[in-house]
């Protein structure tokens, strides 16, 4: 792949993962090719790192024009609305998930982008969907405003590949856990938090129920999952809708038992909350063979490994004279 020639636009390179994946992709494609932008301001961590463009990606004119002027060849589209913030308003949920989908496929057809990139979620899964091992292929009924938009968003995409040839691709993120940049209102958020509370109270309140393990994964693997997928040769990608992805499963008592290996002091209540309904919808935990088989996806961190790295940075951010 000739990454020089790419000039990549992400959108809402602000957000959780936007921030990450805009750093990682200006590495490999270089700092001028990768154009940061969202509709809130340039993030910290970005500052300096690359150009910064404000955009309103529901703007259609707006975005084209940028793709034009930029000489986009590639679009990652992270903006949405997540699934605890959607059930509080529905009809924005729908109507930016959907449009901004929409109007990228679009600019992606008439402009002949050479690849799309579009996350989809395990929020597409529902109460009738196997719980364990939730297959690529099964019963599909999502619960929340959010799942339905990542559902008919991943049938768009298959849309745009099969009769425009549109090469957009997709992965159904579990949980994602890191510290670089805060979480955007969705129901894993709760495992964030619960790192972040560990290192700064000693203490935290989970909205999640004890015992209810949900699919995760550490945000260096999501990375490094998206980048691989994408950068996969395209007679391997044999789906166009999304891949299942996963990593780990756990339950919060799972992550509080790791957390005290290193704070033996760290107490958790729990207060479940509207968030809880929306994960007991949820799988437990995620078959995403398809992924392994078509572009050799293998994830790296456990648990264990997350938790010992998620902890030293934290302590770092936190607690400046801490002892290492
Ligand atoms: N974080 C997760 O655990 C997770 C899991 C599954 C799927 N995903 C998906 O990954 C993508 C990115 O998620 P995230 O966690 O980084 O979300 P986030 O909320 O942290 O970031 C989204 C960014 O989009 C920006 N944005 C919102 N509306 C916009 C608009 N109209 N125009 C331009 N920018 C706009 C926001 O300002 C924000 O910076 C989303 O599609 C999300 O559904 C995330």
């Amino acid at each position: 792949m000739h990454h020089g020639k790419e000039r990549i636009l992400v959108i809402g390179a602000s957000g959780q993962i936007g921030v990450e994946l805009t750093l990682a992709l200006r590495r490999l494609y270089g700092p001028g090719n990768v154009i940061a932008s969202d509709l809130r301001g340039e993030h910290d961590l970005l500052k300096g790192t690359g150009p910064y463009v404000s955009l309103d990606v529901m703007n259609k004119e707006m975005l084209h024009v940028l793709v034009i002027r930029h000489h986009i060849t590639q679009i990652y589209l992270l903006a949405a609305i997540l699934s605890a913030t959607g059930e509080k308003n529905p009809s924005l949920a729908w109507h930016i998930n959907m449009q901004s989908l929409l109007n990228v496929l679009e600019i992606a057809k008439e402009e002949s982008l050479h690849k799309v990139y579009w996350p989809s979620s395990i929020a597409v899964f529902g109460s009738n969907s196997p719980r364990e091992n939730t297959p690529q292929h099964t019963v599909v009924e999502p619960a929340t405003v959010y799942g339905i938009s990542k559902f008919a968003g991943e049938r768009w995409c298959e849309y745009y590949h099969r009769h425009y040839r549109v090469d957009v691709r997709s992965l159904r993120y579990p949980g994602l856990i890191s510290y670089k940049s805060s979480p955007g209102g969705g129901t894993t958020d709760y495992a964030i938090e619960m790192f972040q509370d560990a290192v700064s109270y000693g203490h935290y309140q989970s909205y999640i129920a004890e015992d209810t393990p949900l699919p995760m994964m550490y945000m260096p693997d999501a990375i490094r999952a998206t980048i691989e997928l994408m950068e996969a040769d395209a007679l391997n990608i044999t789906l166009h809708s999304a891949y299942n992805l996963a990593a780990v499963s756990f339950a919060p008592r799972d992550v509080a038992a790791e957390i005290r290996k290193t704070i033996p002091w760290f107490r958790v209540t729990y207060a479940p909350d509207y968030r809880q309904e929306i994960a007991t919808t949820w799988p437990q935990s995620i078959d995403d063979s398809k992924a392994r088989e078509d572009w050799d996806w293998k994830p790296e961190y456990d648990l264990a490994r997350m938790t010992e790295d998620m902890l030293k940075h934290l302590n770092g951010q936190h607690v400046p004279d801490a002892k290492n």
